[in-house]
């Protein structure tokens, strides 16, 4: 091989990787990579199906072992407003800051889409999580089939559809609040006790 064939063949390189590279930041700046865009439907139809797939069967068939009743609902309940709601909210719509900025989105997940899963699914997804999604995977691994928690979650999922006002008013209380919502809280209580304030801040040492 001569030097001027050599001298080709790594123009060619050059230009191939230089191209490739310019295409990809065309691409990036043109429709880029920010997750605040919804998925194309081609998108999300592939990952749904693909999802679907990756289910094993004998999982999708499992059948909830808990029954609904007041105290179970109240469970499932009680841990989706304390873990769950941050992405999916209260009322299972996933309009929070978080659900709706995360790509994918968090689904509505009082539509059929979600409602159309069997329970063995939904459990599957709630132990699992999804990958290269917000989705975490929960509960501890060596429960297996028999994750009384998670069985309360799929009946709670099952019972957003009809989930009234009441109920999404106590779930707002249920909700877990960052130490400055807690401080907040707390001042207010003193204050409408009719508590001196100003003499508390000065025995615990802090300054506002
Ligand atoms: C950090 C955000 C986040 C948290 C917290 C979270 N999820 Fe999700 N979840 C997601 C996202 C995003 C998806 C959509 C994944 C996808 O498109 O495949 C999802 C999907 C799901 C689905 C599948 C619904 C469907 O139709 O695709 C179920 C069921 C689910 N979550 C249950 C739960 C439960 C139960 C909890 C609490 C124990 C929880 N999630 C907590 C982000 C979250």
């Amino acid at each position: 091989m001569g030097p001027s064939v050599m001298k080709k063949g790594l123009l060619l390189i050059a230009l191939v990787v230089g191209g490739g590279c310019a295409l990809f930041l065309y691409a990036a700046a043109t429709r880029g990579l920010s997750a605040r865009e919804a998925p194309s439907a081609a998108e999300a139809y592939a990952t749904r199906t693909f999802r679907r797939w990756a289910v094993p069967a004998n999982a999708r068939l499992l059948r909830n072992p808990v029954p609904p009743n007041p105290e179970t609902l109240r469970h499932g309940m009680e841990h989706w407003a304390d873990h769950c709601a941050t992405c999916h909210a209260n009322d299972g719509s996933g309009k929070t800051t978080i659900g709706t900025n995360l790509y994918p989105k968090a689904p509505d997940m009082r539509e059929k889409e979600t409602q159309s899963l069997t329970d063995g699914e939904l459990y599957y997804i709630i132990r699992n999580g999804v990958r290269m999604t917000g989705m975490p995977a929960w509960g501890n691994p060596e429960d297996g089939e028999n994750d009384h928690e998670t069985w309360t979650l799929v009946l709670f999922i099952r019972h957003l559809p009809q989930l009234g006002e009441e109920e999404k008013h106590l779930m707002s209380t249920l909700n877990p609040k960052t130490p400055s919502e807690i401080e907040e809280e707390r001042q207010e209580e003193e204050f409408l006790s009719g508590k001196d304030l100003s003499k508390h801040k000065s025995t615990n040492g802090r300054k506002q």
